[in-house]
């Protein structure tokens, strides 16, 4: 039986999100001999690592950068700005009013100074801004606090900081819905934006947090090839197939399929991994990195999200860390 690291040994590394939790145990063994990256599902976040002005809260962040070179494996660095999980402080003073731009500025710098420097050499690509564009609204722009209180060049501002702390890391911006036409556009303007003024970045990642009804291959291969046209690399960073449809396909279809595992859920799930696979392979040129986001089934994000007490299948290892039928799929291409 291959392994995923093997089976891609001459394509790209396959990585997975861990949390601590992750490192002992049967997950830990899945990790160590299935994946040949990893990325912190939450310990770099900047709420969970600078929880306080003048505090980091490195713990969790640091085991699960040593677990990575303890056994070999790549880090990729997630995330270093981005509006959600960001804690309150970060754009308030101490009477509780909004802060200037130049003070979030120099906090922002600092935080990205703090937390890229001091992985520096271990972490080899970082999701500097991540999630900057809205899904529905015209402007390329989502109205966080970081564009609201800085402008829309905070984007470009987190690139050079990142770039100053560690130059040798590879910068991405990462997002997800990115196969959409309208939202596919927008980032594609976003990122000519920065190319066209020189901003230090390297790559696009797509989140990849798909269904077994999206995206087509025809969506895929176009926000790939429409990203590669500028000169970035592309990363599959947050990669899942949940067996059931997204908000905006359940409203279109009116799906009530809520909870059950069917035998035809698992059937279309295998045929989408290989379909997303075959994609991968193609665009070997472009694709520098596949990251699932978590190990299997026994737990992953999507257990409870987006629907409360609904469980989901979303990986290529069930919840007794066995390969399922998409892994085959995966694993054993020609
Ligand atoms: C998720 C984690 O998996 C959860 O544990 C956490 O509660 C919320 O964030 N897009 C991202 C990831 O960029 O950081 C998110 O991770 C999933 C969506």
């Amino acid at each position: 039986q291959k392994t995923l690291k093997e089976a891609y040994k001459n394509y790209f590394p396959i990585g997975v999100a861990v949390a601590p939790r992750n490192l002992s145990g049967p997950e830990a063994e899945l990790i160590t001999t299935q994946f040949s990256s990893i990325t912190p599902e939450n310990a770099m976040k900047m709420g969970p690592i600078h929880p306080e002005p003048n505090r980091y809260a490195w713990e969790q962040a640091d085991a699960i950068v040593a677990f990575a070179q303890k056994n070999g494996l790549k880090v990729r660095g997630h995330n270093l700005c981005w509006h959600s999980q960001a804690p309150g402080w970060f754009f308030t003073n101490q009477e509780g009013k909004q802060v200037s731009r130049e003070v979030l500025l120099d906090r922002l710098k600092e935080h990205i100074n703090a937390v890229a420097g001091r992985y520096k050499g271990k972490v080899y690509v970082w999701d500097v801004v991540n999630e900057a564009v809205p899904d529905t609204s015209e402007s390329i722009y989502r109205k966080s606090k970081f564009y609201e209180i800085i402008g829309e060049d905070y984007i470009e501002k987190a690139f050079e900081y990142a770039h100053a702390a560690d130059p040798d890391a590879k910068l991405f911006y990462n997002d997800y819905n990115t196969e959409s036409a309208a939202k596919r556009e927008k980032i594609y303007q976003l990122l000519k934006k920065l190319k066209a003024k020189n901003v230090p970045i390297h790559g696009v990642g797509l989140q990849g947090h798909w269904s077994i009804y999206e995206p087509t291959q025809a969506d895929l291969e176009k926000s790939i090839t429409q990203f590669a046209s500028l000169g970035l690399e592309v990363q599959i960073t947050e990669l899942d197939v949940s067996v059931y449809p997204k908000e905006h396909e359940r409203r279109a279809r009116k799906s009530t399929d809520d909870g059950v595992l069917t035998p035809e859920m698992t059937a279309k799930q295998t045929a989408h991994y290989k379909m997303l696979f075959d994609v991968f392979r193609k665009h070997k040129e472009t694709i520098t990195s596949v990251t699932f986001w978590n190990v299997s089934d026994k737990s992953t994000w999507l257990d409870n999200f987006p629907v409360p007490g609904r469980k989901d299948y979303p990986l290529l290892f069930d919840e007794n860390y066995k390969p399922k039928a998409a892994f085959e799929q995966v694993v054993n291409f020609r």
